[in-house]
């Protein structure tokens, strides 16, 4: 039989999250790289079934299966679980024992996956951004020259009905322009202020219950550690509430959004290291974000609504961006999470 815990001090002493079970799946070891990971006492849960024990890996039943049926070892890659409302992704290896029993390791992914899939999204803003001002530059040119031709031909025009037409010209050459504009995002540096996320947040949530219906439902889960941050208050309420209005009409009716904020030490931003950064999570249980979408939903025009512009979410990013923040965005039916990364300090 396998030793048990604490007993075994290269088990002990390994980086690496290893479980052992045995025949009947029984877990008879958990090293404290696998108690830390999967936050949980192995003294809680030697003797446990591993599927009782730990529900979030219930994912990974066939790849033991697996494994006892190959009689060999099996990998089961990127498997991704829930561990106490965070989400991680994880290498799992089983390797089957000659005594039935099976070795689990459990090696994370995230850190790693979460690094190049930043710089992929801040690269993608970048590219975004000078892409509208390029465009914004040729599109308000013309645009202007369109409208005031339209004006004056409005003013030489008898007939009333001709002038609806002079009128849809004008009216849509300034949706086009705020469009445009909107995308531009401000154009002065405004200045910084002192801002209280939690006073933001609350003016968010209050804007949004105005326009919910009564079966939407907004939990608060503030850390009202959370010291106030440099910034600009009105671009990161408009961040903000770009992200609820989504929420809002992904749940569509009913369902419960979620406004979690927490503090992260020692944490990197796409290059630039921090003592502190926020972490605001606008969390919804609506149906969540189309597959085809999400490796796009940052890019301007990208909708799923027949009414929607696809501009909401890019404007969030930039107003976030000029603020050294990032918003990621994780997703699956019943539980679409975006969260938005500021740093409470200067880089160091
Ligand atoms: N919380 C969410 N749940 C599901 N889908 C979402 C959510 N937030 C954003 N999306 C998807 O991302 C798309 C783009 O959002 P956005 O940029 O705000 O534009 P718009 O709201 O005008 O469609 C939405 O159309 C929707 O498909
Ligand atoms: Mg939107």
């Amino acid at each position: 039989m396998s030793t048990p815990v604490g007993d075994n001090p290269i088990l002990e002493h390994l980086a690496t999250a290893v479980i052992v079970v045995d025949a009947r799946d029984r877990i008879t070891e958990l090293n404290p790289a696998a108690e830390s990971l999967l936050r949980i006492s192995a003294r809680q849960v030697t003797g446990v079934a591993i599927g009782e024990a730990l529900p979030g890996l219930d994912g990974l039943a066939g790849a033991l299966s697996r494994a006892r049926s190959q009689g060999s070892s099996f990998t089961d890659r990127e498997h991704r679980l829930a561990l106490g409302g965070e989400w991680v992704t994880l290498d799992c290896s089983v390797t089957p024992l000659p005594d039935g029993g099976l070795v689990l390791e459990l090696a994370q992914l995230d850190r790693h996956l979460r690094i190049s899939r930043e710089h992929q999204l801040i690269a993608q803003n970048q590219a975004i951004r000078e892409l509208i001002r390029g465009l914004a530059h040729e599109i308000k040119n013309p645009l202007g020259g369109l409208r005031g031709a339209a004006q004056l031909l409005e003013r030489e025009l008898e007939d009333q009905r001709l002038r609806e037409y002079t009128a849809v010209i004008i009216g849509e050459a300034d949706r086009l322009r705020g469009l445009v504009d909107g995308l531009l995002g401000p154009s002065t540096r405004a200045r910084r202020e002192t801002v209280n996320l939690h006073e933001v947040l609350e003016r968010v949530r209050h804007l949004a219950s105005a326009e919910a219906p009564a079966a939407v439902r907004f939990r608060r889960d503030y850390d009202p550690s959370i010291p106030p941050l440099q910034g600009v208050r009105d671009q990161l309420l408009q961040a903000l509430l770009n992200l609820v209005r989504n929420a809002l009409q992904a749940v569509d009716g009913h369902g419960t959004i979620t406004l979690r904020t927490r503090t992260q030490r020692r944490f990197t931003i796409g290059d630039v290291p921090h003592r502190l950064v926020a972490r605001i999570d606008v969390i919804d249980d609506g149906p969540g974000i189309p597959p085809e979408l999400i490796e796009r939903i940052f890019y301007p025009m990208i909708t799923s609504r027949p009414e929607g512009s696809g501009i909401g979410l890019p404007i969030a990013q930039n107003l976030v961006a000029q603020h050294g923040g990032l918003i990621e965005c994780e997703s699956e039916p019943g539980n679409t999470q975006f969260t938005v990364w500021l740093p409470l300090e200067d880089g160091e």
